[in-house]
């Protein structure tokens, strides 16, 4: 499988990450790899691979769960590159879900005015969309993402042969930013409706991988500061998004982007963006492969949507799935909460 360019000098590598010493150039450079207990074995493999090939290299610990992706975490962090003494020549290593790499890639961007960075995405879900196209991120006052940068890594190791480890459930949540991708890409989406369950998802999960990375690698070339195209990369997420907040992230990622991306083709077919046709074939998609059981509160939702980052002039922003790709929609609070209504 050949490597994917996001922008020059942010290549994804589909290797084991266990060869990271021999994939980029570490002479004369410190490692910091940062990464949680979820995954400290595979960590630890990779940090004796630098060790014995004599370069310094440590490991930092984040504790797991999207609640600790904050300012504290973020602050522990980057006391500890500092006293460790890295420089701006040294490189950190994010070896982990989506709270390991979106904090390891925001640090990062801002310590020292930014150091290099790679990912190494542990679970299906990282790999498919956080660990790629240089959004950083922590969670403040309760709204995700709220404070973040715009920096790539300069490369994401997808090691394949650890991934297709993960239990069902991991990979299931993968599946929710994978549907995403189909929703979005024709070409795609017909691949996927040739894939019965989660026992050929896992047959072909390089394939599936590597097509649902080229989509996204493609729309960050264009836009890679979200003004325009970008913005369809959020399918679902408005919703997604203030799910999490509001349930405190008892609801995780997957389980709110699932949700997301059918209450959102919902809200797509009320304002007539896409026909009936369309939404039964993503309905019949997302029924496939996931899970979208979960009750909501409407009143709950629209002040965390009231602060999504694509609002504009006071609307909602919402990208919404039309008949062969993606459009952002804005709405006001009283349309959103009156087609919610109709759809929850
Ligand atoms: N997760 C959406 C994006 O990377 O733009």
């Amino acid at each position: 499988m050949s490597d994917i360019n996001i922008i020059p000098n942010s290549t994804i590598y589909f290797k084991s990450a266990l060869l990271l010493p021999s994939i980029v150039d570490f002479s004369n450079k410190k490692v910091v790899i940062v990464t949680s207990n979820s995954v400290k074995d595979y960590a630890l493999s990779i940090l004796d691979k630098f060790l014995n090939n004599n370069i310094t290299a440590y490991a930092y610990y984040l504790p797991d769960g999207e609640n600790n992706k904050n300012l504290e975490n973020a602050l522990n962090l980057t006391n500890f590159l500092s006293e460790k003494g890295i420089s701006r020549s040294d490189i950190l290593i994010n070896v982990g879900g989506g709270t390991v790499c979106d904090l390891g890639a925001f640090v990062a961007s801002v310590y020292m005015r930014g150091i290099k960075y790679v990912n190494v995405p542990t679970t299906l879900l990282c790999a498919c969309d956080a660990a790629i196209g240089g959004k950083t991120a922590i969670d403040l006052n309760g709204y995700k993402n709220f404070w973040g940068t715009f920096y790539q890594p300069f490369a994401v190791i997808i090691d394949c042969d650890f991934i297709s480890t993960l239990s069902d459930q991991l990979i299931t949540y993968g599946l929710s930013e994978i549907v995403k991708y189909a929703i979005l890409d024709a070409e795609f989406c017909s691949k996927l409706d040739k894939i019965n369950n989660l026992n050929e998802i896992k047959q072909n999960l390089q394939q599936i991988l590597y097509h649902s990375l080229s989509i996204k690698a493609e729309i960050v070339l264009e836009d890679e500061r979200d003004y325009n195209k970008r913005k369809i990369l959020n399918l679902g997420h408005t919703i997604a998004h203030a799910v999490e907040s509001s349930s405190n992230y008892e609801i995780n990622h997957a389980e709110a982007v699932a949700f997301g991306l059918l209450i959102e083709s919902k809200l797509a077919y009320e304002l007539s963006i896409i026909s009936n046709n369309r939404l039964n074939s993503i309905i019949n998609l997302i029924n496939k492969f996931l899970s979208t059981n979960i009750t909501v509160q409407i009143n709950d939702l629209i002040p965390f949507m009231l602060k999504d980052k694509k609002n504009l002039q006071g609307k909602i922003a919402f990208s919404l799935p039309t008949e062969n790709s993606a459009e952002t929609v804005y709405l006001t609070t009283n349309q959103t909460t009156k087609l919610l209504e109709k759809i929850l």
